[in-house]
């Protein structure tokens, strides 16, 4: 077999077997089918797809690259959550800790924000000691104490999407719907899951910009995830505007402790608790979605959750205290800026593709893999989409600390271009848009 004549059947349109598939990513560890021949390779696949059974292999081929966790000697059903990113999404903060209070235990490896989206571990990283590089072993064993856990990708799972991520994203190849498919289901299917449940976003902010798209790539992870004898439900939900009030690490880890306080704000209670309704149904401990939404409800009720999250967070070594006192754990930029309403009316729309873009101003997003954050940097929204304005009232904070106050003005700018005020009120709209 040589790579040279797969590429070039897959550039004019043919179709690759399973075997075949297994050998173009075998090649990538042992060196047979070098990075040249892959970046080919990924581009043949971006033009001409590939049929649902040669993503399947492909799934198959990256998922056992690596180590395929085994948690089946932990009791109880064991479901994830992947969101295709947006801006303002802390919803794994919430619904992990509520899907494991409801019985689920919710082992989750996520990644780290990129451009304008936010990353779940940027996030945990800004509570002090958390850590998110922990090794299988760990893994297992604290998601078997606390029902939940939260780490980075390891050098152990599905290493060949490590490779072909790096290769997509200097490519342009990363919005592939088959290699998307892979990269995902790869990663997650070897969590040791038994189910999976997606957050498709989509609108301005999303890396789906139309719901067509988004339904698209839904429809292809779940068909694939079935098909390899993993139940996978997925939600497409909007990211026309941010999701919730914060965006910026520690605001966000500040407003998912609200939330699981029972003070979140609506659109993003909406969110998290329809996906660990969900996660609930798939692992078989709620019959119907009312039961799974009540109980999740109840779970922040009576503090299970909440008491959930500070376990995992002192297990992983941070502290817990971020549970009762956020603000005096977390930390806390030195300017807070006011950002105004220039008119009165209603708060039409806020861009969530811009807010993302002025966070990465302030030093609160990444630009390259390698850059860092100030995990104290954001903006904090004081009303939201729906909201009545005066002129001259404070929309948001804008978090800051001086290594980064001289993107102020273009940030207020940025905001000023990303809101909307109008004379009529807009009309409500769910953000869950489609269940697939
Ligand atoms: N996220 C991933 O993990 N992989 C992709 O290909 C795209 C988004």
């Amino acid at each position: 077999m040589r790579a040279v004549d797969l590429i070039r059947r897959k550039r004019d349109g043919g179709e690759l077997t399973a075997a075949e598939i297994r050998f173009l990513i075998g090649g990538i560890a042992t060196g047979e089918v070098p990075d040249y021949q892959w970046s080919a390779l990924t581009m043949a696949i971006l033009w001409r797809g590939m049929t649902p059974v040669e993503t399947a292999a492909l799934v198959d081929a990256m998922l056992h690259s690596g180590t395929v966790v085994d948690l089946s000697d932990i009791p109880g059903p064991k479901v994830d959550k992947h969101s295709t990113g947006g801006v303002g999404d802390k919803t794994s903060l919430i619904l992990a800790p509520v899907a494991a209070a409801c019985g689920v235990t919710v082992p989750m490896v996520s990644g780290r924000g990129l451009g304008h989206t936010g990353g779940t571990l940027d996030k945990l990283e800004s509570i002090p000691g958390f850590c998110v590089d922990l090794d299988l072993d760990a893994y297992r064993r604290i998601a078997r104490d606390c029902g939940l856990v939260l780490i980075g990708q390891t050098a152990e799972i599905a290493p060949a999407d490590r490779v072909l991520y790096a290769l997509r994203d200097a490519t342009a190849t990363v919005e592939s719907i088959p290699l998307i498919t892979a990269s995902i289901l790869s990663k997650k299917l070897a969590e040791g899951i038994d189910g999976l449940v997606l957050d498709v976003k989509t609108g301005d902010g999303a890396f789906m910009a139309t719901h067509e798209d988004a339904r698209t790539l839904a429809e292809s992870m779940t068909r694939i995830g079935r098909e390899l004898g993993k139940p996978v439900q997925a939600l497409i939900t909007s990211m026309d505007a941010p999701l919730g009030r914060a965006v910026g690490n520690a605001l966000e880890v500040q407003e998912a402790v609200e939330c699981l306080q029972g003070r979140g704000p609506d659109d993003l209670m909406e969110v998290s608790l329809e996906l660990a309704a969900e996660m609930l149904l798939l692992g078989g401990v709620a019959a119907s979605r009312d039961e799974a939404l009540a109980a999740c409800r109840q779970s922040i009720a009576d503090g299970s959750a909440l008491d959930r999250f500070r376990r995992v967070i002192a297990a992983q070594g941070g502290d817990p205290r971020v549970c009762d006192d956020s603000e005096g754990v977390l930390p806390r930029a030195a300017v807070v800026e006011p950002f105004r309403a220039a008119r009165s009316g209603y708060l039409a729309r806020i861009r969530a593709w811009s807010v993302g873009q002025a966070s990465m101003l302030l030093g609160a997003g990444r630009a390259r893999v390698d850059s860092t954050i100030d995990h104290a940097a954001g903006i904090l929204f004081r009303r939201t989409v729906g909201d009545a304005v005066q002129a001259g009232d404070v929309i948001a904070e804008i978090h800051v600390n001086p290594a980064h106050a001289a993107a102020l003005p273009e940030t207020l700018a940025m905001l000023d271009a990303a809101t909307t005020v109008t004379d009529a009120p807009p009309r409500p709209r769910s953000r869950i848009l489609e269940r697939l």
